[in-house]
């Protein structure tokens, strides 16, 4: 019996050295106990310590990138699973590929609670203002329900790097002096502060995008579980909210948008700051910045795009490169003045694939359209846009949730369920590609927005 004892329940580099080991030595998963430093040994754990020394294997990247994730699981029995699933995969290489395998789903099921905890992290952690030693410092109260402290903090290094701040959780507690990310050990509730003035900020942003007309409990208990409510102060609205919820979607129908601006304006700059830091799918890890929308909060017609280019990508700013001047011109012809829209991307990171020195633009997949749907839809929610434009079946997809035909389309209202009308029309850049008929093409869209602001005249 082999005994390997890990750093720390999320030692990711530990299990890997010992599990190599213990696999090219061919070493049965039953004869291994596995445990944490300072962790009770259990009945299994054996007394043997190296094995002997085997021939190295390759292991598939996806793998070590799903153990990864998924040994920072609460499950005592991840590190064996693991294990298991590594001796598979040396005989088995495309082991992982059978879905139906119950090993295989475990370990896929483990790595997704995994995720989920930590997007609930980044989510749901409220840092409150502190002195100390005369600076400021802002501290959190977390608490994760598997191991996943030290998988989320780089996010919010990254995303508050000027600040200094200091997240507590029951397991470990981690420090950012603005230069380094520190350890220490695990907290008490009772350790972090209660209440500050920066609530009252969380409380205006929580209000002004709390929209009554789509309140649906179930879904918000299902993104934002009751556990978290405690250390969120915009939850001490939600009782208040989901009360009044039918008085206040009359007065909101009511309320000018003269009215409302002041506090979309601090739940705008206050989305577009979240999004900065914004992981939600894998492209932020290659583009140079988010590209949030831009334009009037107070604006009544809005355009989507599907995703900055190259240009924008560098500027940080939508439509600015070659579509972004033939969409000028259009909306020039059309009588509508960019200024008094807001234009956005359904997908805020340029996705692109790099061919020597140029970066090309690649088309975004389902799943990153559906990640990034949550910042349009933030979006939408604070300015309320009598009319959004979809510009091209990118953008259409995000609005409608699926995957539209644009001539099936093309040029007529579509209800929204939230309100306002959404209206569909080509992309500015298939007029850049396009061979055949390109002016008649071209004129088409100059109709449809034609038609768009005819329609916005009609409804103001
Ligand atoms: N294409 C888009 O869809 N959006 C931009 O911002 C630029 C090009």
């Amino acid at each position: 019996m082999y005994a390997v004892t890990l750093a720390a329940p999320d030692d990711f580099d530990g299990w890997r050295a010992a599990a190599r080991a213990l696999a090219s030595a061919g070493v049965a998963p039953g004869e291994v106990g596995w445990k944490v430093e300072g962790q009770e040994a259990g009945d299994l754990f054996g007394t043997g310590t190296s094995p002997p020394a085997g021939a190295p294997f390759p292991v598939p990247r996806a793998f070590l990138s799903l153990a990864e994730t998924a040994i920072c699981h609460s499950d005592p029995e991840r590190f064996a699973l693991l294990y298991a699933l590594l001796l598979r995969i040396r005989t088995t290489p495309k082991a992982l590929e059978d879905e139906a395998d119950p090993l295989v789903r475990r370990v896929e099921a483990m790595a997704k609670a995994v995720r989920r905890d930590i997007h609930k992290m980044h989510a749901f952690v409220r840092f409150r203002e502190v002195e100390e030693e005369g600076a400021v410092r802002f501290v959190a109260w977390f608490e994760p329900e598997h191991h996943i402290v030290r998988a989320a903090s780089g996010f919010f290094a990254r995303r508050f790097a000027n600040m200094r701040w200091s997240i507590l959780t029951p397991e470990l507690s981690v420090h950012w002096d603005g230069e380094a990310l520190t350890e220490g050990p695990g907290a008490a509730r009772a350790d972090a502060p209660d209440r500050d003035p920066v609530e009252a900020v969380w409380k205006t942003y929580y209000a002004s995008i709390f929209n009554p007309a789509r309140l649906k409990v179930g879904a918000m208990l299902k993104e934002m579980p009751k556990k978290y409510w405690k250390n969120m102060p915009e939850t001490a609205l939600v009782g208040q909210l989901v009360a009044g919820a039918q008085g206040r979607e009359a007065r909101m129908v009511e309320t000018s948008r003269t009215q409302i601006g002041s506090n979309a304006l601090a739940a705008w700059q206050a989305v577009r700051e979240e999004a900065r830091g914004c992981t939600r799918c894998h492209l932020f890890e290659c583009a140079t910045q988010t590209v949030f929308g831009e334009g009037p909060v107070t604006a009544p017609l809005m355009f989507v795009g599907e995703q900055p280019g190259d240009q924008e990508d560098l500027a940080g700013k939508p439509f600015i490169g070659p579509a972004g001047q033939l969409f000028d011109r259009a909306l020039g012809e059309a009588g509508i003045d960019r200024g008094q829209a807001y234009v956005t991307n359904a997908v805020k990171h340029f996705k692109f694939e790099r061919r020597g020195k140029r970066r090309i633009h690649s088309k975004p997949d389902a799943g990153e359209i559906e990640a990034c749907r949550w910042w349009i839809e933030q979006e939408r929610a604070i300015l309320r846009p009598t009319l959004t434009v979809a510009l091209g079946a990118t953008a259409a997809r995000s609005l409608f949730h699926k995957a539209v035909t644009i001539s099936a389309v093309r040029g007529r209202p579509h209800a929204m369920p939230e309100g306002g009308e959404a209206w569909v029309t080509v992309h500015p850049s298939f007029l850049l590609r396009v061979r055949d008929n390109r002016d008649a093409e071209y004129a088409r869209f100059v109709e449809d927005l034609v038609r768009v602001k005819e329609r916005l005249a009609e409804l103001a």
